[in-house]
């Protein structure tokens, strides 16, 4: 056990949580809906990130969610505040110690293809580094190696899709951030098959992975990427799109949570 989870159990109690959730930007609403939650900001959890970034609560929520024991993860760290690609290791190890062998990422991203508007969500099937980052860079054993074949389960995109069937998939393509993609780097991404682009995800994937964890993975589109509509982009829209398409959000996370009951 990490210290974090022994502090997390001594408090919210033994039984072993199924699923860890990761809530992106301006995602964490459904943080205030779990029954019997007991709230642990990062702050008082030893090397847990503390986020700055607004959108970002910054608790670990242990609770029941659709008959399903749950830790969820409100207000990530990023890559970009500190530079630090495992920045959310310590939070992945807890959810593991904790006793889950899923989780579930969720980010804000900007669309790369004009039939997947802000309002969309997409189910990721596949990943691409774009910066060449890696949450396991100086990890020494030959775990390391950690195979990305099929990083987003199969059966977990299956759960996906039957909980939303107007539900996209695609390829995300991580972007270190935090200014935003220019227009140059955007059609560069579009050219090597990306659908969606974001600053988040991916590390995460990469150590969840490395810790054993099975992942599936959201994104809501927010935005269309750089240059695909001449408008500039802000993370003020991220927020305020991610708000709207929380309904449709929420129903599928319920969803995909519920198969698990
Ligand atoms: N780029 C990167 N990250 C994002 C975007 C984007 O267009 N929208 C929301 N998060």
């Amino acid at each position: 056990m990490t210290r974090a989870a022994e502090i997390i159990a001594d408090r919210a109690g033994r039984a072993p949580v199924r699923l860890g959730l990761v809530l992106g930007s301006g995602l964490g609403a459904l943080a205030d809906e779990l029954e019997d939650a007991t709230a642990f900001p990062f702050a008082d959890l030893p090397e847990f990130p503390v986020s700055g970034v607004s959108g970002h609560a910054g608790a670990l929520v242990v609770g029941t969610l659709e008959g399903v024991r749950v830790a969820l993860l409100s207000g990530r760290a990023h890559y970009y505040e500190k530079g630090e690609a495992a920045v959310m290791r310590p939070a992945l190890e807890t959810v593991k110690a904790l006793g889950a062998d899923t989780v579930l990422l969720t980010n804000s991203a900007g669309s790369l293809r004009d039939e997947m508007p802000p309002g969309s969500l997409m189910s990721l099937m596949d990943h691409m580094s774009i910066s060449g980052l890696n949450p396991l860079i100086g990890e020494a054993t030959d775990d390391r190696f950690v195979n990305m074949v099929d990083a987003y389960a199969p059966h977990l995109r299956a759960r996906l899709k039957a909980a939303d069937e107007m539900l996209n998939e695609g390829v995300y393509a991580w972007f270190s951030g935090p200014s935003f993609e220019t227009p140059a780097e955007i059609r560069a991404a579009r050219i090597l098959g990306a659908d969606a682009v974001g600053m988040s995800t991916v590390p995460e994937t990469i150590l969840a992975r490395f810790l054993g964890l099975e992942v599936a993975a959201v994104s809501v589109i927010t935005n269309y990427g750089a240059g695909m509509t001449g408008r500039p982009l802000s993370h003020a829209e991220t927020k305020s799109e991610a708000a709207k398409a929380q309904t449709r959000f929420r129903a599928l996370v319920r969803a995909f949570v519920r198969s698990f009951a």
